[in-house]
């Protein structure tokens, strides 16, 4: 089953414009066949009660964009597992290159949580991609061997089994770049191999490897179908229900 992931980022300012965006999902939902398809809309934490509250359907689930990796305690202005979980939400996205590049997040910072993600049984999607500088300079292999290394420290196979990854290029996000069916693929042998190295094939086989950065649905050929991969990441696409639905019938139907 292929899994289709939109995160909304900082957007949907008003009540008034999330009851819109609620109308719309809605509509494009009942109108879409999406048998084959899993979505999971990671929604800005301050939504996320309204979400999990007005969209209930098998096919789509609920996800933060971030947590922090303790439970609870006088960290002003996070959100925890425990709170994300409570409101019906499945997925976290973790380490997210916005949240790498602005706030200075590290593969170290993720593995804290992710272990605190799955202790509260929501699975982390968990973002790695190198910058525009390591892709010219012949270090995307190592960026991505080393935010995997650090991030999966102390991860058991049972548990790794259960996070989903999502290749990102820095250089591919917002920036209506992307790059070739190739390209992805090498770097979805690349996460395997390391998931081999790490825990054996079974496990490796379980992981699913996304790719997200400029995601359309005239792109979804070039970066899911042809590379094999196990389904999209989407940001501004996912937006504007009727261009997020695109992207949906076309996986679902592959
Ligand atoms: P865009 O699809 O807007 O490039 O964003 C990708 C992304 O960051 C998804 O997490």
């Amino acid at each position: 089953m292929k899994l289709i992931v939109g995160n909304l980022k900082m957007n949907l300012l008003s009540t008034a414009e999330r009851d819109r965006y609620f109308e719309s999902f809605k509509k494009e939902l009942k109108d879409s066949k999406v048998g084959n398809v899993q979505i999971v809309l990671c929604v800005p934490s301050i939504h996320l009660e309204s979400f999990t509250k007005k969209i209930k359907s098998k096919s789509v689930e609920i996800g933060s964009q971030n947590i922090f990796w303790e439970e609870k305690g006088s960290y002003t202005g996070e959100i925890s597992a425990p709170m994300v979980a409570s409101l019906g939400a499945q997925y976290s996205i973790i380490g997210h290159s916005e949240r790498r590049r602005y706030f200075g997040e590290t593969s170290a910072q993720a593995n804290m949580k992710i272990k605190v993600a799955l202790k509260n049984k929501l699975t982390p999607i968990y973002c790695v991609g190198e910058t525009k500088e390591e892709k010219e300079n012949g270090d995307a292999a190592q960026v991505i061997i080393q935010q995997i290394s650090e991030a999966f420290a102390g991860i058991s196979s049972t548990q790794a089994s259960k996070i989903v990854i999502a290749y990102e290029p820095v250089w591919s996000v917002g920036s209506d770049i992307v790059p070739s069916s190739d390209e992805i693929l090498e770097i979805k042998i690349l996460l395997k191999k390391i998931f081999v190295e790490l825990y054996g094939l079974p496990v490796a086989e379980k992981i699913s490897v996304l790719y997200g950065g400029s995601v359309k649905s005239e792109l979804i050929n070039q970066v899911c179908i042809e590379p094999g991969m196990d389904g999209v990441l989407v940001g501004r696409e996912s937006l504007v229900p009727r261009d997020f639905f695109k992207i949906v019938k076309i996986i679902n139907k592959n």
